[in-house]
């Protein structure tokens, strides 16, 4: 059992956890995540470590309601415990001094971006981070994020705060003006990610994506996770999380995403029924 220490409510559909889990917390490293099993007839869904603190023995973790799953740990309270947390899972990112590097983080990516910016920027590099929601009511770790970069960029679809427009709009402005950018890394929803990466191409910057395939097991083991980078299999569990992301076949990533949808909406009319019945 881990027991959840703070729960705070970052915006409407996303929620921080701070976790006790000393041990995941003392190997955690900068692109890891954890596998989350809710309770015993929850499935297992992958997290990324957006925060841990291996003094306190604590983990943070940043969720989406998107589905059953994600509703289901957003049901939960300081004081309430999680039954399954595996991790450090997945290879860390790579983090050296590679000069002048541009970080994306997209939606509830922002999260994961942060401790690999944070990583990037003790290595040395001067850290560029472009931030993007939305809308205004869907942004967080404003704060977080400009403390870990030299400049920050923060866009909003609707224009409701900061720039209007998307990420690859101020990517592809960055790239013109400034020759000395080494390396991309892109976090969030896959089609950002695949834009970001056809935006950086021309350029010849290389770009890294963190791929949010679906995932059972997390080890290796059973294949659900399974993508195609420069023409060779890889498994994200145990491969990734992070790929190339101009190698990236962003079809068959897509493909693989809606391959459940029927399935996923069930088992979420299901839990909408069950809550109603129960408050
Ligand atoms: C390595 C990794 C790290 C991740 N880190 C985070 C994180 O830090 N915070 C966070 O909020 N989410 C993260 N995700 C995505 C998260 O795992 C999914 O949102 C979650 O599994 C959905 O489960 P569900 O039962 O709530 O929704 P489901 O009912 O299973 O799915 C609902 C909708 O979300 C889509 N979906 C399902 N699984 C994924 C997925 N793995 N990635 C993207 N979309 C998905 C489905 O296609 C469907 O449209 C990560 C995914 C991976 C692979
Ligand atoms: S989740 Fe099973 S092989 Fe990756």
């Amino acid at each position: 059992m881990f027991k959840i220490l703070t729960k705070e409510k970052l915006c409407p559909v996303i929620d921080l956890m701070k976790i006790e889990a000393p041990a995941i917390a003392k190997k955690a490293k900068a692109g890891q995540f954890v596998v989350v099993r809710v309770d015993e007839v929850g499935e297992r869904i992958p997290l990324t470590l957006a925060d841990w603190d291996d003094k306190e023995g604590t983990v943070t973790l940043v969720s989406m309601q998107v589905g059953t799953t994600t509703h289901k740990l957003a049901a939960l309270n300081a004081g309430d415990n999680i039954l399954d947390l595996i991790g450090p899972l997945g290879l860390p990112s790579e983090i050296e001094n590679f000069g002048t590097v541009v970080c994306v983080g997209g939606g509830v990516g922002v999260a994961p971006i942060y401790p690999v910016a944070r990583a990037l920027k003790q290595a040395g590099n001067k850290v560029i981070t472009i931030m993007g929601a939305r809308s205004k009511d869907l942004l967080f770790w404003e704060d977080r994020l400009k403390s870990v970069s030299h400049e920050l960029i923060v866009t909003t679809d609707d224009g409701s705060y900061g720039r209007k427009g998307v990420v690859t709009e101020p990517l592809k402005e960055l790239l013109e003006k400034n020759k000395q950018i080494s390396r991309v890394i892109a976090i969030g929803p896959a089609i950002m990610m695949k834009f970001c990466s056809l935006t950086t191409k021309p350029f010849g910057v290389h770009t890294i994506v963190s791929l949010n395939s679906i995932m059972v097991d997390g080890t290796g083991m059973c294949g659900c996770c399974r993508v195609s980078v420069g023409d060779k299999t890889k498994f994200v569990c145990v491969d990734g999380p992070e790929f190339d992301g101009h190698q990236v076949d962003w079809d068959l990533v897509f493909n693989r995403q809606r391959s459940y949808c029927d399935e996923e909406k069930e088992s979420m009319d299901l839990w909408k029924a069950h809550s109603c019945q129960h408050s």
